[in-house]
């Protein structure tokens, strides 16, 4: 498969799921896992361009796969995306667990929806977990990295 632009192969079991092959075949350990259910979005990664928790899929399902983790977000000079950015500009995280999670759920959302309303985000984030429960600031940071303002955020 392609992890983030580079070529990589290795041998799995036909039980090792991909956020196993990535975080320890791979070493490539900001792909978080906090449930291995499915349930908490910590591990989210794109796979083809589209999002998908990788504690729910099988490595070998990825063969020949193009995935993308946090690792391959921020520019090779350091530089943040625009998400990562605006989670730092707006304390979009507090212990960060759920962050990377986060940040490629909403590099979807906002690729498919470059301009999505309050409640899209907050749909979107349905399946990502954040057990700070820092969602306010994290759905402020989305929308601002869409461009748009949030100057009377409903408390949720
Ligand atoms: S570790 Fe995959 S959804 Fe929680
Ligand atoms: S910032 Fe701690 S889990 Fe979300």
């Amino acid at each position: 498969m392609t992890v983030n632009g580079r070529n990589v192969s290795g041998e799995v079991e036909g039980r090792t799921l991909l956020v196993e092959f990535l975080r320890e075949g791979l070493h490539l350990t900001g792909t978080h896992v906090g449930c291995d259910t499915s349930q908490c979005g910590a591990c989210t990664v794109h796979v083809d361009g589209m999002q998908v928790k990788a504690c729910s899929m099988f490595a070998a399902e990825a063969d020949g796969a193009q995935v993308a983790t946090i690792e391959g977000v921020a520019a090779n000079d350091g530089t943040l995306s625009a998400i990562q950015q605006a989670f730092q500009d707006h304390h979009g995280l507090q212990c960060g667990f759920c962050t990377p999670g986060m940040v490629m759920a909403a590099a979807s959302l906002l690729k498919a929806n470059p301009k999505p309303t309050e409640h899209e985000v907050r749909e979107h984030l349905e399946g990502n977990i954040c057990r700070c429960t820092g969602y306010h600031n994290i759905v402020k940071a989305i929308m601002a990295a869409s461009g748009q303002e949030m100057p009377a955020l409903a408390a949720e």
